[in-house]
């Protein structure tokens, strides 16, 4: 067995692990970064950047079907599921590329293997053992199954939903979290004829109820059928269809059944539980500066408890880091991290939830306005409805903002800054907005809230 020692050791190269990798490789670490598949991990190559490659071919798949309102002779003649794929998977090698050069720039060595966790800290791969001063564990997440729901045939996880290399026919989504809603939306938009099925009584259950409902009705509006609260019994598969039965009893037939149903943490059979790293129903126990319960291993991204997102891990590999070169890195914590569902339209938010702000702070203390897009010129312009939410503490800070409608969630960078300074109304409203652009509706939210509205009552 051949050893190595380094500074660091990251295990998972993806966005948690490689972030960690970057930033203490600038703080002047030696680094060893071990994968067993390509970095980037799912993010690059099975996530966000793939998927949401093909919701801007469904965007413009849409624009070119609403050509002729605006006066222009377009037509959309099919979509071709082989150019489809090469586009997306061309985006993800140029990204894969340019991160191979990146961790290479900054000398990191990337070991391609399977790692399991030991004493030391040390990660072993096959006869190689890495020893670290410090390890961090950045195993990442996997789409969750249900009994009877593996992968195979017709049923599908996003994995081989991306992988598909036709447009279905007919579609039944089983959860309507962020996966199942992006995906009924471009294959609706791709011309399938989409059913989501959710257990909750809305869409993006985890939203503000104010978005969960506009964004049904834009899908309702959009021709995706949607049964909300329910809950199944059953999923029967052929050879070309799938039949799902719904505990009321209800039956329908499809081509496909995508079951997005939330992700797991990745932290079996690495050594994790054997090497005294404790695990709460999978996750990774840390404490605020993500520390395990082994000296010298810290835990990244989704195999912590928390938003699985791809930028909560950058935000955490980073700090830990930063820790780890004698900084003292701000907590990341999760209400300051914004979510995006890339779906038409778009969800957006940061913050506190009026529910939840209820809940915190109590009724009485909270503030909530609205602004609805269709006081938005430039929103009027691209067609699109929706509305922002700023939630605030009377006479306090923004606590919580929300957004629906195309491209909102560009439109998030700002509010996530007001929420993270904690911002007042009054501070932030003198501060123009330019126009016409669909910030001005954040802008005349912060207005209202201030006492002085413009294109609002
Ligand atoms: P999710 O947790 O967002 O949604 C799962 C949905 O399935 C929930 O609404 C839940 O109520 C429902 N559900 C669970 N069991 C069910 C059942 N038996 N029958 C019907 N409905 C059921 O998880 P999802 O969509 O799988 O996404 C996984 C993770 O990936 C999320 O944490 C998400 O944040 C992340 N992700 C983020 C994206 C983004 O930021 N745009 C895009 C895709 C995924």
């Amino acid at each position: 067995m051949a050893e190595h020692t380094v500074d660091l050791v990251v295990l998972g190269g993806g966005s948690g692990g490689y972030a960690a990798a970057i930033r203490a490789a600038e703080l002047g670490s030696t680094v060893v970064l071990i994968e067993a598949d390509k970095v980037g991990g799912t993010c690059l190559h099975r996530g966000c950047i793939p998927t949401k490659a093909l919701l801007h071919a469904a965007e413009v798949a849409d624009s070119v079907r609403g050509a002729a309102h605006l006066g222009l002779d377009a037509r959309l003649d099919g979509v071709d599921a082989e150019r489809l794929r090469a586009y997306r998977e061309g985006i993800v090698a140029k990204k894969y590329k340019g991160l191979q050069g990146l961790l290479a720039t900054r000398k990191i060595t990337v070991v391609h293997g399977r790692g399991v966790l030991e004493p030391g800290p040390a990660v072993r791969v096959g006869h190689d053992l890495y020893r670290g001063a410090n390890v961090v564990l950045a195993t990442g997440s996997a789409s969750r199954t249900l009994p009877g729901l593996e992968p195979g045939g017709r049923i599908l996880m996003s994995e081989q939903a991306l992988e598909l290399g036709e447009i279905p026919r007919r579609v039944i989504v089983l959860g309507g979290g962020v996966i199942g809603v992006e995906f009924a939306s471009l294959w609706r938009s791709f011309g399938a004829h989409v059913t989501i099925v959710e257990a909750l009584p809305h869409l993006v259950p985890g939203e503000d109820d104010v978005l969960s409902k506009g964004l049904e009705r834009a899908f309702r509006k959009r021709g995706i059928e949607m049964k909300l609260g329910a809950r199944l019994s059953s999923a029967t598969q052929s050879d070309d269809s799938v039949e799902v039965v719904l505990e009321d009893g209800t039956s329908i037939d499809a081509d496909y059944l995508l079951v997005a149903v939330g992700r797991r943490p990745v932290t079996e059979e690495m050594g994790y539980a054997e090497t005294g790293v404790e695990l709460d129903d999978g996750f990774v126990r840390v404490d605020e500066n993500l520390a395990t319960t082994v000296t010298g291993v810290w835990a990244v991204g989704d195999i912590v408890r928390g938003v699985q997102l791809a930028h909560r891990g950058f935000a955490h590999g980073i700090a830990v880091a930063e820790r780890l070169a004698g900084r003292t890195p701000s907590p990341v914590p999760d209400h300051h991290i914004p979510r995006v569902t890339y779906s038409d339209p778009e969800v957006a938010s940061v913050g506190l939830t009026k529910a939840q702000a209820i809940t915190q702070l109590g009724e009485a203390a909270v503030v909530v306005q609205d602004y609805n897009l269709a006081g938005n010129g430039r929103s009027e312009i691209l067609g699109t409805a929706g509305l922002v939410r700023v939630v605030r503490e009377v006479d306090g800070p923004v606590v919580g903002v929300h957004l629906l409608g195309a491209r909102v969630g560009e439109l998030i960078a700002e509010a996530q800054l007001i929420v993270g300074w904690e911002a007042h109304p009054d501070d932030i409203a003198p501060y123009v907005h330019a126009h016409p652009t669909q910030s001005e509706a954040l802008g005349e939210a912060f207005l209202a809230l201030a006492g002085k509205p413009l294109h609002a009552l």
